[in-house]
């Protein structure tokens, strides 16, 4: 489940987090640093406009890439395509990926998987963020590191309602599998989940329980 689509979610968990972004390149443009995004959260990227060359890397990559000791979301490694094997000689045995994401097409990548573009020419690139039971953790922690900044006891509440909301959706995700030996047939289709809510429908004669069809198709 999106958890930071679901209507169940409280938007101040959610404040200050960029979760739909457009972009605006042109020839040879580029994020200038390796990085992987902030807030571990998952990323998905459609290419409006034009192409946009990616550069992967695995998070087990990671000791290859230098991290920067202020910022470790961030490599030293300031070009990958003309690297400095001198200072940073651990980069050859880093594996990139290249891929080239064309008008009309989506990438997604996940949470930690370090990353850099390039454009060629006019691109406009619509990016959102996924947040699931994956990376709810870390992005719950990553957020605290955040609200401690304005006073810790408000940052210890919002941690504190932050993991409560995470039970809360882990057990109704459980409930939801549809590996779920009872449940889970039942439920996934029917499940209180998604950014908006539809007229209830009514449930297959065979179950007996009522819900509403989620609308969003990341899960
Ligand atoms: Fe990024």
């Amino acid at each position: 489940m999106d958890r930071g689509a679901s209507s169940l979610m409280p938007k101040m968990l959610l404040h200050g987090t960029p979760i739909h972004e457009v972009f605006f390149g042109g020839n040879g443009s580029s994020f200038p640093f390796v990085h992987y995004d902030a807030l571990f959260l998952h990323t998905q990227i459609t290419q409006i406009h034009g192409d946009k060359d990616f550069v992967l890397f695995h998070p087990d990559d990671s000791p290859y890439l230098y991290p920067r000791p202020e910022n470790e979301k961030f490599s030293q490694v300031r070009n990958v395509f003309e690297p400095d094997l001198v200072n940073f000689p651990l980069f050859a045995k880093a594996k990139p990926y290249f891929e080239t994401i064309r008008q009309g097409e989506t990438i997604f990548f996940p949470c930690g998987w370090w990353h850099t573009t390039l454009t060629h020419g006019p691109s406009i690139t619509y990016g959102r963020v996924v947040l699931n039971s994956v990376n709810y953790d870390r992005y719950l922690d990553d957020k605290y590191r955040r609200w401690v900044q304005n006073g810790k006891f408000k940052a210890n509440a919002a941690y504190a309602l932050g993991k409560m909301v995470g039970g809360v959706f882990s057990t109704l995700e459980a409930l939801s599998d549809p590996r779920h030996p009872v449940l889970g047939p039942l439920t996934s289709t029917y499940f209180l989940a998604g950014s908006s809510w539809t007229t209830p429908l009514s449930p297959p004669p065979s179950t007996g329980i009522t819900g509403h069809r989620r609308t969003n198709n990341v899960s």
